[in-house]
């Protein structure tokens, strides 16, 4: 995902606006807020012996390459200004290293597991593990835990730790993964997968497997994004994005309004819970279904418009819906949208990827909570393109962080893009499931420019084929972890 926006030159000079305190933060790690936004990228899912001080010797090697909030902001923030200056994406390059811990590896670590359960108690998914929320999630026949290539103990070695590597070149990313791995063999931590993930290249840098570009709409999260000075509650230079509160990605701040079970210890504050997904695309039944689909429309439908009705954005991201403000949210990266007069869908469908995940006003009073489920999403594709080898497979590394997996991941994938009870509009709008990450099934489009048709049973055609979920620590309780310290609880 490299999505780094030109600011327009009328706009006050970024760095005359206010520092806001999250953006200097050296606790809270890199990829949480600010983004490693690279082309090259190692998912490491790494297993601990069973000896505590080997573990914990890792971490204290680990600790000295991890990247910080304040490091990987400054770097994205002087790459933007170079290329508004320049006009091309400067010469500059970095590699960045995250390292989370799931609930098996945290108790491998500590002490007092015992503890630990007691203080994990408002997060119950994450003590049980992604593989316990298949049913949730609709992870079964091929996307079945049974079928993951990790993070499913009944069937694979169990996952301790999450290391992320990323780099703008890939020969940076394998030297640095040399000095990783001297680490893990003299910690006898031991590798149990990795996932790669890779930018797709040339135009479709930015791009997805089907097509489509991603990572333009992000949440802003307040005291860490600059706020729009003509505009309170809104990031700076990101026309759409509504500035949330902290605490709905990182622990120890406020939360939304209607948020709820986000508490923890003390130990968890700057820390996140990550989501780390590989889900399979099969991209060339994406396409053969979508042409088919195209007969079922009167009047008629091209492939490209019923892909673009789909995921609610033209394969370059322009969205369906019209921009709320005329002047600034046009083009691929436009964000500044509602679906308030479009409750039926006849622009943006409700079936809908965007539509489905994050329904913006258009809801009427079921919309009070939207904001709760906000993920802030931090994925890369991996696998070739289609073209180069048809036979291998590809997908996307979809990761996300927020403080509650209840709420957010869970949620969204679940509660909204899955079920098919759920209108992201009027309750007389036509109903179907999101065709990208939902289950297969029915559902009907009706345009208000004309073309209506129903989706006749389309496929699935994206897979689980792997899960973590893992906590994101801040630096100074990596340190207690480390150094084999009680964890402070309050
Ligand atoms: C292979 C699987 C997936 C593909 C191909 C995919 C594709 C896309 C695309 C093309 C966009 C529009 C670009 C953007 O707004 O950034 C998007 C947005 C989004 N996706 Fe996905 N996605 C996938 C999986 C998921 C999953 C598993 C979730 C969560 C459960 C999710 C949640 C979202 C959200 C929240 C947005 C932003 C919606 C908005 O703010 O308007 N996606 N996705």
């Amino acid at each position: 995902m490299t999505t780094t926006r030109v600011r327009p030159e009328s706009a006050p000079a970024m760095e005359q606006l206010p520092v806001p305190p999250l953006r200097t933060s050296r606790e809270i790690q890199g990829n949480v807020l600010a983004a490693f936004n690279k082309d090259h990228m190692a998912f490491r899912y790494m297993q601990f012996s069973e000896d505590k001080t080997l573990a914990r010797g890792w971490l204290s090697a680990i600790l000295n390459t991890v990247s910080v909030t304040a490091d990987v902001e400054d770097f994205n923030e002087e790459f933007s200004l170079g290329r508004r200056a320049y006009g091309r994406d400067p010469d500059k390059q970095a590699t960045w290293v995250g390292v989370s811990l799931t609930y098996a590896g945290l108790s491998t670590v500590v002490d007092d597991a015992k503890q630990l359960e007691a203080d994990l108690e408002n997060f119950p998914q994450f003590v049980k593990g992604a593989a316990a929320s298949a049913g949730r999630l609709g992870d079964t026949g091929d996307s079945d835990p049974e079928n993951w290539l990790f993070g499913s103990p009944g069937t694979g070695a169990v996952v301790h730790a999450v290391l992320l590597v990323a780099s703008d070149s890939k020969a940076a990313l394998d030297a640095k993964l040399l000095n990783i791995e001297a680490a893990d063999g003299a910690h006898r931590v031991t590798l149990v997968h990795q996932d790669d993930g890779e930018t797709l290249p040339g135009d479709l840098k930015g791009h997805e497997h089907f097509g489509y570009k991603d990572g333009i709409s992000q949440p802003g999260v307040r005291d860490f994004h600059r706020e729009d000075p003509g505009n309170a509650g809104h990031r700076d230079n990101r026309p759409g994005a509504k500035l949330l509160a902290p605490g709905e990605f990182v622990f120890g701040y406020d939360t939304e309004p209607h948020s709820t079970h986000r508490t923890g210890p003390a130990w968890m504050k700057d820390g996140s819970l990550q989501v780390v997904r590989r889900l399979s695309q099969d991209v060339l039944g994406w396409r053969k279904a979508v042409t088919e689909q195209t007969r079922n429309f009167q009047p008629g439908l091209t492939a490209e418009e019923l892909g673009a009705c789909l995921v609610g954005r033209e394969l370059d991201g322009t969205p369906l819906a019209k921009p709320s403000d005329p002047l600034k949210g046009l083009g691929g990266d436009a964000n500044d949208f509602d679906y308030a007069n479009d409750t039926r869908g006849g622009v943006t469908p409700c079936a809908a990827h965007i539509r489905r995940t994050y329904p913006r006003a258009g809801m009427g009073e079921r919309g009070s909570k939207v904001e709760s489920h906000r993920l802030m999403r931090r994925g890369i594709p991996y696998g070739p393109v289609v073209e180069e080898d048809a036979a291998k497979d590809r997908g996307l590394m979809f990761v996300c962080y927020g403080t509650s997996l209840d709420e957010q991941f869970e949620f969204v994938q679940a509660d909204w893009s899955n079920a098919k009870g759920f209108v992201p509009g009027e309750p007389t709008a036509p109903n179907c499931i999101d065709k990208v990450t939902g289950p297969e099934g029915r559902g009907r489009i009706e345009l208000d420019r004309g073309p209506k048709g129903d989706i006749a049973n389309m496929a699935q055609f994206v897979t689980t084929k792997g899960m973590v979920y893992a906590f994101t620590p801040s630096l100074t309780t990596l340190r207690h972890l480390a150094a084999g310290d009680p964890l402070p609880r309050s």
